[in-house]
């Protein structure tokens, strides 16, 4: 018999007694908006950026890093904004604004500072690569979904602190997946805080239930979006970057597969093409820290 902790971690509680709730930066949900403007300009986001030195700063460091490969350096924001193309220029804003939140340490998830935020950048190359693959049709939104897919362990991590090692000691001891010693000890898990989160952060609905669905076999094999986030998730942990806690006992599911029209020999060629992916944006990776 497992012993049952005395802990009211209800996710009403803890987003009712959550004293410093992650916001998302405004000006990134503005600039989003225009992007999804069909009449929206290139001039109208160069006025919602401006006002973030940070960010335009970092818009131009990327597009001038190797990953985009452009033939000369770019020095505005203008000029660096027509040459992206429109899902990189999402790509880049959601790992801007991501960025502060997922480079912290956390501590319960026995994950150092940068762990989450190499996990999560190895989760999103590798779900842009079976976008390709499966030809799935909104690369962004999988990008987004697993960028952000582990958010809700930062909020866990405010939240209960120290007392995420009493999961991780349950967990080893049970053998439970790191999922299910959250469930027993907490009433909840990082997914269904992260999505929660999401929705107050106004994200789109679908993007909202992949994260909730990524660690549930029976929902993540519902669409599209949650398979293809379920699978980046396990390819990333089998990668090996910054799994922490988190990473035993992440197999791939034949079902995911089957769902997708994916073979084992596919599964091995984009974990070589992620490695080559994350070994070209390492600049990229690295340069989020400050
Ligand atoms: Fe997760
Ligand atoms: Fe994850």
């Amino acid at each position: 018999m497992i012993p049952c902790p005395q802990i009211d971690f209800t996710l009403e509680h803890i987003f009712d007694n959550l004293v410093e709730l992650p916001t998302f930066p405004k000006v990134v949900t503005k600039a989003l908006r225009v992007l999804d403007d069909p009449n929206g300009t290139t001039a109208q986001l160069v006025e919602v950026l401006k006002f973030d030195p940070a960010l335009t700063a970092n818009m131009l460091r990327l597009t001038n890093s190797a990953l985009f490969g452009l033939p000369r350096q770019v020095t505005d924001l203008h000029t660096a904004l027509t040459l992206l193309g429109q899902i990189q220029i999402r790509e880049i804003l959601i790992a801007s604004a991501g960025a502060p939140y997922l480079t912290r340490p956390l501590h319960g998830y026995q994950m150092e500072p940068e762990d989450l935020w190499q996990h999560s950048m190895a989760s999103a190359l590798i779900a842009e690569l079976l976008a390709k693959m499966c030809e799935y049709p909104d690369q962004p939104v999988l990008f987004t979904s697993a960028l952000l897919h582990d958010i809700g362990k930062i909020v866990l991590n405010m939240f209960v602190g120290g007392r995420l090692d009493e999961i991780l000691t349950l967990a080893q001891q049970e053998r439970l997946t790191f999922t299910e010693a959250e469930w027993y000890t907490m009433g909840v898990d990082h997914a269904v805080i992260g999505s929660q989160i999401l929705m107050q952060w106004d994200f789109p609905p679908d993007i909202a239930r992949a994260v909730r669905n990524h660690h549930d076999p029976d929902l993540y094999i519902q669409d599209d979006l949650s398979s293809l986030l379920a699978l980046s998730n396990i390819l990333a942990v089998q990668l090996g970057l910054g799994v922490g806690a988190d990473g035993f006992r992440h197999k791939i599911n034949p079902k995911l597969l089957t769902r997708l029209g994916l073979s084992r020999q596919d599964m091995h060629r984009c974990i070589e093409r992620a490695l080559v992916a994350y070994e070209k944006s390492s600049d990229i990776i690295s340069g989020y820290k400050a």
